[in-house]
């Protein structure tokens, strides 16, 4: 006897978020409704990185596109999604992203209480190889009465109302947390059906792994304790040498630290003494979903959700991962 062909009461995102809101006693459905709205963007963005829709845009012999115009550009499109999906959502009021340099105003009449972070397309040096590359994405409320000011983006992310991020993989994923206690769901996407199902439902992050990442090509530029670390990871007489792993694609790395364990890292360098990772739209959400799955999140100093930020495009060294290695590398930096 085989099993049903079809699952006919498959938990979708969408499902699931509702799910959580009538459960949550004050819930308006506002998170619902944002969530979903990003979703969409997520569902989008997906098929446009894996060219849905190429041999219309190229002609099916040539190629040059057949309206003789410029395609635009994958981040350029997510970042107009985003931005787009979110507005029309009537949830959010201020939106932060990578690609604009100040503060994206919603218009008053479109206006709600959530403020959104995001990075719509990260891992830009995968983008034209085809690599893995992913979408991340914070949500603050609203602090302050009135019209929304830039400080109601610098909240710490320990303060996050959720936070998420999508991996255009080998398969699409989206990885969501709704807040400090939630944990973290992970949701596989079915181009079948065009929906997320729920695939990885309360995910842990391994104690210890055996994988490090970093981009070592900047080895010259760390500081002696990190050089140590690195040094040691890869000594057997220190331990069983661990795994390099290093995609350059933050959500990918990020995604197979919580998966497989072990540290990610993007440290702070003598001519970058912040690192590269941008605070909000990368360092917290990613922090936020780490640290929700049993993992830790540190800029060598204090936990990452703990900074106060002061600029919304401010970087911070990021260091990631399963508890015990991550202690462990924070026990050779020279604080
Ligand atoms: P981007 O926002 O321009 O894509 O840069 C962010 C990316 C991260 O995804 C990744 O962790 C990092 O840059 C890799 O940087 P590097 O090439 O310096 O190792
Ligand atoms: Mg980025």
């Amino acid at each position: 006897q085989q099993g049903p062909a079809f699952d006919v009461n498959a938990m979708t995102l969408t499902r699931w978020v509702l799910h959580q809101q009538r459960t949550a006693p004050t819930a308006t459905g506002d998170l619902t409704q944002l969530l979903n709205s990003i979703q969409t963007a997520v569902k989008a963005i997906q098929s446009a990185v894996r060219k849905a829709g190429i041999a219309k845009l190229h002609g099916i012999s040539g190629d040059t596109n057949v309206q003789g115009e410029q395609v635009k550009k994958l981040d350029v499109l997510s970042n107009d999604l985003f931005i787009n999906m979110l507005k029309s959502s009537f949830t959010a009021c201020m939106l932060v992203s990578e690609e604009n340099p100040t503060v994206i105003q919603v218009e008053s009449d479109k206006r709600g209480k959530y403020v959104v972070c995001f990075d719509p397309l990260d891992g830009s040096s995968n983008i034209d190889c085809l690599v893995s590359v992913g979408s991340i994405f914070s949500i603050f409320k609203k602090k302050s009465a009135g019209d929304p000011v830039e400080a109601d983006a610098l909240q710490p992310g320990n303060e996050l109302v959720a936070a998420g991020y999508a991996l255009y993989g080998s398969a699409t994923m989206m990885v969501l947390s709704l807040g400090k206690g939630k944990g973290v769901n992970g949701f596989m996407y079915d181009p079948s059906i065009g929906e997320f199902i729920l695939t990885d439902p309360n995910m842990r992050i391994p104690e210890k792994g055996n994988i490090y990442s970093i981009n070592e090509g900047y080895a010259a530029e760390w500081e002696a304790g990190l050089k140590q670390y690195i040094e040691d990871k890869k000594n057997p007489k220190t331990g069983k040498a661990y795994g390099a792993r290093y995609v350059g694609s933050m959500v990918a790395d990020v995604h197979r630290t919580i998966k497989y364990g072990g540290i990610f890292m993007y440290p702070a360098t003598k001519s970058a003494p912040n690192g590269k990772l941008r605070l909000l739209y990368e360092c917290n959400p990613m922090s936020f979903i780490v640290t929700e799955a049993g993992g830790v999140a540190s800029n060598g100093k204090i936990p990452i959700l703990d900074i106060i930020p002061t600029g919304i495009h401010q970087r911070a060294p990021c260091y990631l991962g399963s508890k015990k290695d991550v202690e462990e590398l924070l026990s050779y930096l020279n604080n």
